[in-house]
């Protein structure tokens, strides 16, 4: 029987082109789901559609067939929806099967602002976040005071659940940040619009999946982020407030573990990261700036350079492991097409000691990279199709990242389109 669950999880920091392979593996999928996170997503696909940056809407969503869901682990600003799937429309792409878990959390207005004041007030610790409201909307979701997709149908309940949350809020917003508070009246009248504007769409997930997992249909858990920036095993503080890991697609989609059938990390040739945090093969200057030109990273949401280094096995191991991932799927290739010499991050120093595993996220920052050097290829990779397309030295720099993070390989991007990818 062919898998019928598939988990696509990042292995880096973020930002490995997550969205390219589920856009590829939903072309024949019924299902895809995001499991965590919210529009502070940045998934780019590029296929016969045309461009599209997406973040809140499930890169499903260039199948017709295929219902795309924000899963009850996200959380959701409507606003921001409506805008995307107008903008999606407006390209001619149909947004009829789109929908919201009705226990998704809200971004709120309030949120926004208390994402950017808080932090600031991080100091050293900022995380830079992209200022979406993300980490205090699942702030709120964790104190239990938080608004649900399901309340924005029910007045009273918005209106009791708002007069808590907004006593708390506006208290901090004014006596700490020196800011406005907000008006009660006028965010449950837009909140009501918004519910009555999504009640079509706002649905329980739960009769959806069950049927969905009966049938063996093909779904896809769409993950945003990485592992490095799981709320648990991430760098913390630099992270992010949610589990991008399979387990946490299992919890924020409502699909039992057991029934995930195949687990596909993504891991860029190289690594990437947006933000804070430790990342021991950055690097700096002038070789920094000519790979984040090569691979011409800038942030999808905030247009912010992206930091870049080498790839680093010590990172992705740890993140294969912990996921249980099946395979991973390496992209970006292409993008060290030109250079003569490649170094792969195999383990970390730290006082002078060789560490076998990923440490403590204080001393991570502190850890030099011990580098083996592989060869490059210096000839284009983006018009091959096949494996054997390949020159015979980039596959055995994908063979070597295989071998030292002990998973298989799913596939290879060589360039941003949907056709630029070989599966193995
Ligand atoms: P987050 O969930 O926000 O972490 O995003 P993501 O994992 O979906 O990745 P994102 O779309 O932000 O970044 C990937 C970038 O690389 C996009 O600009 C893609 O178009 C591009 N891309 C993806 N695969 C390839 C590839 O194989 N080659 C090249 N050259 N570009 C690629």
């Amino acid at each position: 029987m062919p898998e019928s669950v598939t988990v696509v999880v990042g292995t880096q920091w973020g930002d490995e082109g997550k969205g390219k392979l589920v856009d590829l593996l939903s072309s024949d999928a019924d299902l895809c789901m995001r499991f965590q996170g919210g529009g502070n997503a940045g998934h780019t696909v590029v296929n016969d559609a045309g461009d599209f940056k997406l973040h809140q809407v499930p890169c499903g969503i260039f199948n017709p067939a295929c219902t795309c869901m924000m899963g009850t682990g996200t959380v959701v600003d409507p606003q921001d929806l409506a805008a995307e799937m107008e903008q999606l429309a407006q390209q001619g792409v149909a947004v009829d099967k789109m929908y919201v878990s009705d226990r998704a959390h809200v971004v709120m207005p309030y949120h926004k602002l208390l994402d950017q004041v808080e932090d600031q007030a991080r100091g050293a610790f900022r995380v830079d976040t992209t200022g979406r409201g993300i980490g205090p909307a699942y702030t709120d979701k964790v104190g239990r005071i938080g608004i649900r997709f399901h309340d924005l149908l029910y007045e009273d309940v918005l209106r009791e659940k708002l007069a808590v949350v907004l006593q708390r809020h506006n208290a901090v917003l004014t006596t700490v940040y020196g800011k406005q508070p907000f008006d009660e009246q006028q965010l449950l009248a837009d909140y009501l619009a918004w519910g009555e504007r999504f009640r079509s769409r706002i649905i329980d997930t739960i009769p959806l999946v069950r049927a969905a997992l009966q049938e063996g249909k093909n779904i896809i858990l769409e993950g945003q982020l990485s592992a490095m920036k799981d709320i648990d095993w991430g760098s913390y503080p630099f992270v992010t407030s949610s589990s991008p890991t399979a387990a946490g697609a299992a919890a924020g989609s409502g699909i039992p573990p057991r029934r995930i059938d195949r687990i596909i990390g993504v891991a860029k040739a190289y690594s990437s990261q947006v933000g804070t945090g430790p990342m021991p093969t950055e690097l700096q200057g002038a070789a920094g700036d000519h790979l984040r030109q090569l691979g011409g990273e800038y942030g999808a949401t905030t247009g912010r350079p992206r930091r870049v280094g080498w790839f680093d096995a010590v990172v992705t191991r740890f993140v294969v492991d912990l996921n249980g991932c099946t395979a991973l799927s390496i992209t970006k290739l292409d993008v060290l097409d030109t250079l003569p010499e490649i170094p792969v991050c195999t383990a970390y120093k730290y006082k002078g000691e060789v560490l076998p595993d990923l440490p403590d996220p204080m001393l991570h920052e502190q850890c030099e990279p011990v580098y083996e050097i592989l060869p490059g290829w210096q000839q284009s990779t983006r018009e091959a199709r096949s494996l054997q397309d390949l020159p015979a030295k980039a596959r055995a720099y994908l063979e070597r990242l295989a071998e030292l993070t002990g998973t298989a390989i799913h596939s290879v991007g060589i360039g941003p389109h949907r056709d630029q990818t070989i599966v193995l």
